[in-house]
């Protein structure tokens, strides 16, 4: 069983749906997004798949251009950032001063294990909101807090962020090296002054390309993430990049769970099949999921528990594909979501101003209505409910 949240934020209508896939935990497979959402079940049960329909009761409507889908390993739940909101069993939450553009790619946010704090980049700034003391709900509203002036600007960059080792790896920034990262500490709020380089094990490393990023999870449920999957635009390979330092000190090895020629490194896997850039990723500690934009789903053994690739692993199809669904263009009103979205055009430069200002207010989310206001809603919604065997 999963719980999901979904944060309802300021991104217009689309004709289809952005299907995603993630696990819960217990890497029990789902895909969202289409016609139903649907549970696939555990590795084992892939390669004869018997989907089961969740429970779309208030489910959102999916109509965000970057809706992407965060799990929260400690509390078994799942955030999921544009895709609007509802009502009902994705229960739902008030959000204040979000950014007018929260989000410009299927990667530009991630969720830290350790402190469930969510981190996105926009283009003015690096924002924040922290779900640490939040297991279903708030009773309040949630803000958004500014961290900062990130050191890589959205503007000219499509955000492709994952963590690793409580550090964010941005892929692809402008200027920034093939096989090397702009990085984020997020314990400690800074960034490093130089790219991390990583070292290609046995093949090539990634390109200096945006993509798509999402954290493999750790064998050990509570130790945070320490691999990524990089899939970038140019669809040269799938990239497993492993990212080790130890919290007390940025040289000591002795702890790492991986081999130390691991530490910092890059395993190249085949190029996803789909070669599509919005499809959706998740992993869970041995295996990657790639949904297109079509629903068909490819998933691959990528690692053993070594964290070493699979030798001669391939993406292989899974057979079934989630139904697109094509959301309803009435319901909650184009007016509602094209307020914002008329600000658009503005967001980049305003984005700053009406980010700091936010701490303190709560502009706008209060007086909202569903799907009205500005990236300000969450909608949380508990797949407990949901009928899974
Ligand atoms: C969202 O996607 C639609 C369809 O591709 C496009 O027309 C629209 O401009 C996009 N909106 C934004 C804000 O990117
Ligand atoms: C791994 O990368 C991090 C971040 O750049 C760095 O602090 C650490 O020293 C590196 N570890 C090794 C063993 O190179
Ligand atoms: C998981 O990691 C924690 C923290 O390092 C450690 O205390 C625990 O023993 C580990 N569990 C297993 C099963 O290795
Ligand atoms: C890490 O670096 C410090 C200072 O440079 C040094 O004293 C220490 O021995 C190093 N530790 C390891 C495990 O290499």
């Amino acid at each position: 069983m999963i719980s999901k949240l979904a944060l309802a934020t300021l991104l217009p209508a689309l004709a289809a749906a952005l299907p995603c896939v993630q696990f819960d935990a217990s890497r029990n497979l789902y895909a969202f997004g289409g016609e139903q959402d649907v549970s696939l079940g555990a590795s084992s049960a892939w390669s004869s798949p018997s989907p089961k329909p969740l429970s779309s009761e208030g489910r959102p409507p999916w109509n965000g251009n970057y809706s992407q889908c965060l799990l929260s390993q400690n509390s078994n739940a799942m955030y999921v950032l544009g895709a609007d909101s509802s009502d009902a069993s994705w229960s739902k939450q008030v959000t204040t001063g979000a950014p007018d553009v929260l989000q410009n790619s299927r990667s530009a946010s991630i969720l830290d294990h350790n402190t469930n704090v969510i981190y996105t980049v926009g283009p003015a700034n690096m924002v924040s909101l922290d779900f640490g003391a939040v297991t279903n709900t708030a009773a309040g509203a949630l803000a958004w807090q500014v961290v900062g002036t990130p050191q890589i600007a959205s503007q000219n960059y499509r955000v492709t962020a994952a963590a690793a080792s409580n550090h964010i790896n941005y892929y692809g920034v402008p200027g920034t090296p093939a096989g090397s990262t702009n990085m984020f500490v997020v314990h400690y709020s800074y960034w490093q002054p130089q790219p991390a380089a990583y070292t290609a094990v046995g093949g090539r490393n990634f390109p200096a390309q945006s993509g798509q990023a999402v954290s493999l999870l750790t064998p050990n449920s509570t130790l945070p993430p320490y691999q990524n999957l990089f899939v970038p635009d140019d669809f040269s390979g799938a990239y497993i990049v492993t990212h080790y330092t130890a919290d007390w000190s940025w040289n000591d090895t002795r702890s790492a769970p991986m081999a130390v020629n691991l530490i910092n490194s890059t395993q190249a896997l085949p190029a996803p099949t789909a070669q599509d850039k919005e499809a959706s990723y998740a992993c869970s500690d041995t295996d990657c999921v790639q949904i297109d934009t079509q629903g068909n789903i490819y998933y691959i053994n990528a690692v053993g528990k070594d964290y070493t690739i699979a030798p001669g692993a391939t993406w292989q199809k899974l057979d079934y594909t989630l139904k697109p669904y094509v959301a309803p263009t009435t319901s909650s009103g184009p007016n509602a979501l094209s307020a914002p979205t008329g600000t658009g055009n503005a967001a980049a430069s305003s984005g700053a101003s009406q980010a700091s200002a936010t701490p303190a207010g709560n502009s706008g989310a209060q007086s909202t209505h569903r799907g009205g206001v500005l990236g300000a809603m969450l909608a949380v919604a508990a797949l407990a409910i949901a009928s899974i065997a």
